[in-house]
């Protein structure tokens, strides 16, 4: 894997992480991550008709559990830049047409025009520096149509400090270093000046994650 783009984080994943990203979570979360992420995907609220942009999606599981919430007429198109997820999402969805990958960087302007009724993402905002993030949040509201949902499924807001000890020596040894500062920031004051109303927010793991929805005014 060539140097990753910001020095210090993790979420380029390396090709081995990549290739066994959805066992490796399971088996860091206590076999909990499964149960987890179906019902945070449960508590997005998809309708049938819903088109889904997921940002930094992976190997495409949770493509494959917002695909059991749309009909015929939904659609989802997931963005990553890796070779290896690309790999595993294609392999994952052959032959439904309802979904679609685009291998492209999220944190730079994309080319696609198109405008969604939701855009989720999923573990990945936290892993750059707050001035990127900010762009891959102008991504995401270009790419929403007005009233459309920003869903972060992310680490929640929290202090460090105040982490029983061996949750902060894992949360300290696994995560990326700008996970660090994400978990300080207000992120409704943060959606709130980039044009967000209506916040919604469900916690998870101990409080540790929270899908958070935001309304595109
Ligand atoms: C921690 S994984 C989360 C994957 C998925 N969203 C999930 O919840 O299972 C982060 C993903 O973001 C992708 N990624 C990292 N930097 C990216 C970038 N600049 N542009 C597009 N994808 C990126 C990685 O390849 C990886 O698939």
């Amino acid at each position: 894997m060539a140097k990753p783009l910001y020095e210090g984080s993790k979420i380029e994943l390396t090709p081995t992480i990549a290739r066994h990203y959805d066992r490796i979570m399971n088996t860091i979360s206590f076999g909990k991550y499964d149960r987890f992420i179906r019902r945070a995907i449960l508590d997005m609220e998809i309708s049938e008709d819903d088109e889904i942009l997921d940002l930094g999606c992976g190997t495409g599981k949770n493509a494959a559990l917002m695909a059991d919430h749309i009909g015929e007429s939904g659609r989802i198109t997931g963005i990553d830049l890796s070779p290896v997820m690309e790999k595993r999402f294609l392999e994952k969805h052959a032959g439904d047409q309802r979904i679609e990958f685009q291998k492209q960087r999220i944190d730079i302007p994309f080319s696609i025009k198109k405008q969604f009724d939701k855009v989720l993402l999923s573990f990945v905002i936290h892993g750059f520096p707050h001035d990127v993030r900010k762009r891959i949040l102008e991504n995401a509201t270009a790419s929403l149509k007005k009233g459309g949902k920003l869903m972060i499924l992310d680490f929640a807001e929290f202090d460090m400090e105040e982490m029983p000890w061996h949750h902060r020596l894992v949360f300290k040894k696994v995560e990326c270093i700008y996970a660090f500062d994400y978990i300080e920031k207000d992120w409704k004051e943060i959606l709130g000046s980039h044009g967000y109303e209506n916040f919604k927010e469900q916690h998870y793991f101990r409080n540790y994650a929270r899908l958070l929805s935001a309304e595109k005014k």
